[in-house]
């Protein structure tokens, strides 16, 4: 995999073999090449409503206190199809013009920039009610046809950010209600989850949420989580 990956970066930087290329890639620290090197490597599969029994609870949570200021993060938003779909959800929970705030990231350039232009082929919106295709996506015409793009409300209400879950520093001041932190963890080894684990842990306010993926299972950090549902952790 990696192999294939990184072969369209020797191809395109005029490099013969992987050893010339990483020489050339250490010998600039601060170089573009690393982005491109990043964004070779990142797997970002991902889909709306992707685990859909997690936007479930996230509306039971937004509902159950529909007065309240809410803070989320997406933290491995990919190409934006998972904030958009905690958006929608937001939207259809608490109404037109919700008190929620949404910071969506990825370590992914590219991903981010699509994420941004949140422009998507008509069939990967598959399965979605009319009513949300309607109320949410505009369709293209012309040379656009079969493709449809978040209405521009909508993209208005994420905020899209390049932060690394693996590197200190994230820049976030106050804490979130809930953090969705979804099938990104299982390319971690497990010490570098358990650091990651207890960033999300500072960042989140005590009972907050963390959603995690399918084949993500935390349950050797019960000192700082508690499994309330299938893959939801409530932070202690
Ligand atoms: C398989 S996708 C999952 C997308 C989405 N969370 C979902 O569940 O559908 C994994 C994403 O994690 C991102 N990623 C990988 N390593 C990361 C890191 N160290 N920091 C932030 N994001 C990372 C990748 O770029 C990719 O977009």
């Amino acid at each position: 995999m990696v192999y294939s990956r990184l072969s369209r970066r020797l191809r395109d930087t005029g490099y013969e073999s992987f050893g010339d290329y990483l020489n050339w890639l250490e010998s600039q620290p601060d170089g573009e090449e690393w982005q491109e090197f990043v964004n070779a490597l990142t797997t970002n599969l991902t889909s709306f409503f992707r685990e859909q029994h997690h936007f479930e609870i996230l509306a039971q949570q937004l509902r159950s206190r529909p007065g309240q200021a809410w803070k989320l993060w997406c933290s491995a938003a990919s190409t934006g199809e998972e904030p958009y779909s905690i958006i929608i959800t937001a939207l259809e929970a608490l109404g037109s013009a919700p008190n929620f705030q949404l910071q969506a990231s990825d370590i992914d350039s590219r991903v981010l920039e699509a994420a941004q232009q949140g422009v998507y082929r008509a069939e990967s919106l598959k399965g979605m009610s009319s009513e949300r295709l309607h109320r949410h996506f505009l369709r293209g015409t012309a040379g656009n046809a079969g493709m449809v793009r978040v209405k521009p409300e909508l993209r208005r209400l994420v905020e899209f950010l390049q932060v690394n879950l693996i590197q200190d520093g994230w820049p976030f001041r106050e804490p979130f209600d809930m953090v969705f932190c979804r099938n990104v963890m299982i390319y971690f080894d497990a010490a570098t989850q358990r650091k990651v684990l207890e960033r999300i842990h500072r960042v989140l306010k005590p009972g907050g949420l963390l959603f995690v993926g399918h084949a993500e299972n935390f349950s050797d950090s019960r000192d700082l989580f508690t499994l309330k549902g299938k893959t939801v952790y409530e932070r202690n």
